[in-house]
């Protein structure tokens, strides 16, 4: 396995794969791989000949006041992981070789999402965010010109996003879903419970004890939202600063009141300084 810093050589290697007929997956990471990236990457190396994971903590993504600065970035054991797990390249570029020009961030062209899928859930409280991804995916994606991408359902608000924007903008990629990985405590994975003191986590554990709250309220068979919101929340550990917890229809995103069929409870949480995102699939 190699790591690759420089788009060029990036682009040449998976344009040259392309011509000999050969299938590329790329797996957009920011590091700090965890067992939800492998799964993903897994993924990848089992439907294509060539797997491209890209490792870069994109800075147009984080607000003034998020974590940019100290999100964990621990490459030597990424690129152990990786080959452990049969990739072919990281690509790893640095924030100059993808912006030039970032001191002048205004003049960079930005693919901006519709504000009706950023203006709920993580994007009312992350103003830019998803322009940040979208604009980032988009030149991953331009970079490696990859037969499939793949990403997690724990980040289901930016998977709607990025399979509208591919259908919306006609990239001719196939984005694939992968399934949300747990601990076994049932804490989602996240390169973010790295910041997590041991009484923070037992915390953080109520967030997905919330979410498990509402699956089974909605198998007994309420199907009241205010109910289901009002069960999370005596679950939820006191100390915790609720950012949202909302119900929207998977199959659009529009916000549901009644559960009538497939819906997501999509929760974000601060414990302490950290925040944390989850959700669950109710109504299936
Ligand atoms: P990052 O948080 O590193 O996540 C990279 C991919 O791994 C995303 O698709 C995310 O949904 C997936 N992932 C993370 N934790 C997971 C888990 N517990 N189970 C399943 N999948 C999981 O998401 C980003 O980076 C960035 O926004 C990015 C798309 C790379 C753009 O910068």
């Amino acid at each position: 396995m190699k790591v690759i810093n420089k788009i060029e050589e990036i682009k040449k290697i998976t344009e040259d794969s392309k011509k000999n007929n050969k299938t590329v997956g790329l797996v957009p990471t920011m590091g700090c791989l965890h067992a939800g990236h492998a799964s993903l990457i897994k993924k990848s190396v089992a439907e294509n000949d060539l797997s491209v994971v890209s490792v870069f903590v994109n800075p147009i993504q984080f607000g003034p006041n998020e974590d940019y600065d100290k999100y964990p970035r621990t490459l030597d054991e990424d690129i152990k992981l990786c080959s452990e797990l049969g990739a072919d390249y990281i690509f790893a570029p640095s924030p100059q070789e993808m912006y030039p020009n970032l001191e002048k961030f205004s003049d960079l062209t930005m693919v901006a999402p519709p504000y009706k899928f950023t203006d709920m859930l993580c994007g009312k409280s992350r103003i830019g965010h998803f322009d940040g991804v979208c604009t980032v995916v988009t030149k991953l994606i331009n970079i490696t010109s990859p037969d499939r991408a793949y990403f997690g359902m724990k980040d289901i608000q930016q998977l709607f996003i990025i399979k509208k924007m591919v259908k919306d903008l006609n990239f001719s990629v196939e984005i694939v879903p992968c399934p949300l990985v747990r601990e076994e405590t049932g804490l989602a994975l996240s390169s973010r419970n790295k910041y997590l003191t041991p009484e923070a986590k037992t915390n953080a554990l109520t967030i997905s004890k919330a979410l498990f709250a509402i699956k089974s309220g909605v198998e007994r068979g309420i199907t009241d939202t205010k109910l289901l919101f009002d069960t999370a929340m005596t679950v939820l550990a006191p100390s915790i600063e609720l950012d949202y917890l909302e119900f929207v229809r998977a199959e659009d995103f529009e916000p549901v009141e009644s559960i009538t069929e497939p819906t997501i409870a999509a929760i974000a949480a601060k414990v302490g300084n950290v925040r944390l995102i989850d959700n669950i699939i109710i109504g299936e």
